[in-house]
């Protein structure tokens, strides 16, 4: 396709790829690739959701691992893999869909669950900031003192934060005082959201997207792909590849729990984490949903039916990566380390080829035994491929 071709298509699509960020969306830009909002300095959100790996873990030699990362602490995991940052604004609120069925959130067990700002992603993005195993920092007057000291936003967007706090959300609406403290650090968690929800991240710029748009045609093998997809191989039962719950191009996730039966990932930094953290040791199980949900009193009665259940995360991007070597880690755990390893698992689960699962109970029975030749594995991946962002801007 040539330039304008381009231009035209991803304009088509999303209003167009290269669309300017509004005030909101530049806020939230640079307090996410700003890396002094750490303690110590050094962590920015960008370090374990890299826009060059899809926005997840930029690091090949860590995904190629345990595929968790350090947080700004020397030696201090976490116990899951980044997902993709982007795409997790169209989530729905967490909630029951009928009894012991839960959808939306942000995280892989959804707790960010969008209760406190109306969006799960602006939940999330209180998170990280404040936990002991990313960002670090110990209360939220240290934040925002970082905040008030960056001189980042000048150098990334050109305006400082107290002005683009300022012509977002009122003047003085930045404010460490101890009163307006909290309303402060909700606009951060409201404009990092608006940014994760803009069209520099939400691209929909894919191969896929070209295709849906009648710009380009899927080649034999990718076309096949497609078709197992929604049918033989039964992915899209969950990988949804209807319009999102906004009316959004298909966001290839139900925003539902599943355990698929995913082994442990043996070299999970998280086994090896102090006590104070980690007080199981190497027999640590990660719960998924039943984690959560024992958090809370409305839902603890679930919480059985749904250990080990993890959200479906989108499949936009999960090819992403800087280059043909780069390894990327897939699943909560990241035990699987490329999509072929992914479609082989999906395919035979249940033919004693593969460790056990990390929990052996509440096993989707979609998957297992699919019955997929070594081609149509092939053509599963070659389709996977089609939804890596950046071809129309290419
Ligand atoms: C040390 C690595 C690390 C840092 C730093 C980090 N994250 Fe994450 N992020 C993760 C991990 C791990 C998860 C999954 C955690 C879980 O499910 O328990 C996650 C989950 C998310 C999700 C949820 C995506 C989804 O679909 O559920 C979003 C959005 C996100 N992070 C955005 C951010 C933002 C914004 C920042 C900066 C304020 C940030 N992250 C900083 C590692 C990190
Ligand atoms: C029962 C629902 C379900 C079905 C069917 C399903 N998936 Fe998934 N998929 C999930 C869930 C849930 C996860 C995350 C599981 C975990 O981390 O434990 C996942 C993870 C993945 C990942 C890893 C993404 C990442 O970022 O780590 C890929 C790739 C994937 N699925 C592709 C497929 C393909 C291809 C098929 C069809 C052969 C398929 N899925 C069928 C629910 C499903």
């Amino acid at each position: 396709m040539g330039a304008t071709d381009t231009a035209t298509t991803s304009a088509m699509i999303n209003g167009g790829v290269s669309q300017p960020l509004n005030t909101m969306e530049k806020l939230g830009k640079a307090l996410f690739f700003d890396t002094n909002l750490s303690t110590p300095k050094g962590q920015s959100c960008a370090v374990c959701h890299g826009p060059e790996a899809g926005w997840t873990g930029p690091l090949s030699e860590i995904n190629a691992h345990g595929a968790v990362y350090e947080g700004a602490k020397h030696n201090r995991f976490g116990n899951r893999k980044p997902p993709s940052s982007a795409y997790a604004t169209p989530s729905p609120v967490f909630h029951m869909t009928s009894p012991g069925e839960f959808m939306g959130g942000n995280f892989w067990d959804g707790r960010a669950t969008g209760e406190i700002l109306g969006n799960p992603a602006a939940d999330q993005a209180q998170g990280p900031f404040l936990n002991p195993l990313e960002q670090a920092n110990p209360n939220m007057q240290v934040i925002c003192q970082r905040i008030k000291q960056s001189r980042f936003a000048e150098e990334l967007v050109g305006e400082s934060y107290a002005a683009l706090f300022a012509q977002v959300f009122g003047p003085g609406s930045f404010d460490c005082r101890p009163r307006n403290l909290q309303a402060t650090y909700d606009y951060v968690g409201l404009a990092i959201a608006a940014y994760e929800g803009s069209s520099e991240v939400n691209a929909y710029s894919a191969k896929f997207d070209a295709w849906q748009a009648g710009m380009v045609e899927l080649t034999e093998q990718e076309m096949m792909g497609w078709q197992l997809f929604n049918g033989k191989a039964l992915c899209s039962v969950c990988h949804l590849t209807t319009p999102g719950p906004n009316g959004e191009p298909p966001l290839f996730t139900d925003f539902r729990y599943h355990n698929l039966g995913v082994p442990k990932n043996p070299e999970n930094p998280f086994y090896t984490q102090h006590k104070k953290f980690n007080p199981d040791g190497e027999n640590w199980i990660d719960p998924g949903l039943a984690g959560f949900l024992e958090t809370r009193p409305e839902y603890q009665e679930f919480a059985e039916q749904n250990y080990g259940k993890h959200r479906t995360p989108t499949l936009r991007n999960a090819d992403l990566r800087p280059d043909e070597t780069f390894v990327k880690a897939f699943m909560h755990n990241g035990v699987f380390k490329s999509l072929e390893e992914v479609v082989a698992f999906y395919n035979s689960r249940d033919t004693g080829m593969w460790p056990p699962p990390e929990v052996d109970q509440n096993l989707s029975p979609l998957l297992g035994d699919l019955g997929l030749s070594a081609q149509e594995q092939a053509a599963l991946v070659a389709f996977m491929k089609t939804l890596n962002d950046g071809f129309m801007s290419e």
